[in-house]
């Protein structure tokens, strides 16, 4: 019994330890630049477990965009986000934008609007269908 016990508190205490340390890496630039900074040079490591997500501020000004980059923890990115947007339309001129994503990277050169690489892989359909499937089965168990 108390071996069970300690045992899975050992697997979940190793797992912690291994297995979910997440560390992501984003373009960083503190101040507000009218280059995107998504070259190398701004790559910086985020705090492991802690700044799990990628923040990107757009501001408009009348003679330019400006931007600023950073790691964050989701949850201080997403209040900023949330903060942000009455302030955020885009095209118009003081508009800021914040926008959070949580890979490593994903904040930095714009987004190219390219169809053909949202087209599905090939396989993933008949993937999601058996997790469906699976996701049934389980339920009726
Ligand atoms: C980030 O971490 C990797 C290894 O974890 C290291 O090789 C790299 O130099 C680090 N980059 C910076 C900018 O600190
Ligand atoms: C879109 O992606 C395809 C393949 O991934 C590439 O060949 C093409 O040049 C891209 N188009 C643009 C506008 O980036």
């Amino acid at each position: 019994m108390w071996i069970q016990l300690i045992c899975v508190v050992c697997c979940c205490w190793g797992l912690l330890g291994t297995g979910l340390a997440l560390q992501i890496q984003c373009y960083q630039c503190e101040e507000f630049q009218a280059d995107d900074c998504s070259s190398p040079e701004f790559i910086v490591n985020c705090t492991v477990n802690v700044q799990d997500t990628c923040q990107k501020e757009v501001m408009e000004k009348s003679d330019g965009i400006l931007y600023r980059k950073s790691c964050a923890s989701s949850a201080a990115c997403l209040i900023a986000s949330a903060g942000y947007q009455s302030f955020c339309t885009p095209g118009k001129v003081n508009s800021v934008c914040i926008s959070c994503c949580d890979t490593s990277l994903c904040n930095g050169p714009r987004t190219k609007r390219n169809r053909s690489a949202a087209v599905m892989h090939p396989g993933s359909g008949p993937a999601i269908l058996m997790s469906l499937a699976v996701a049934l089965l389980t339920k009726q168990l």
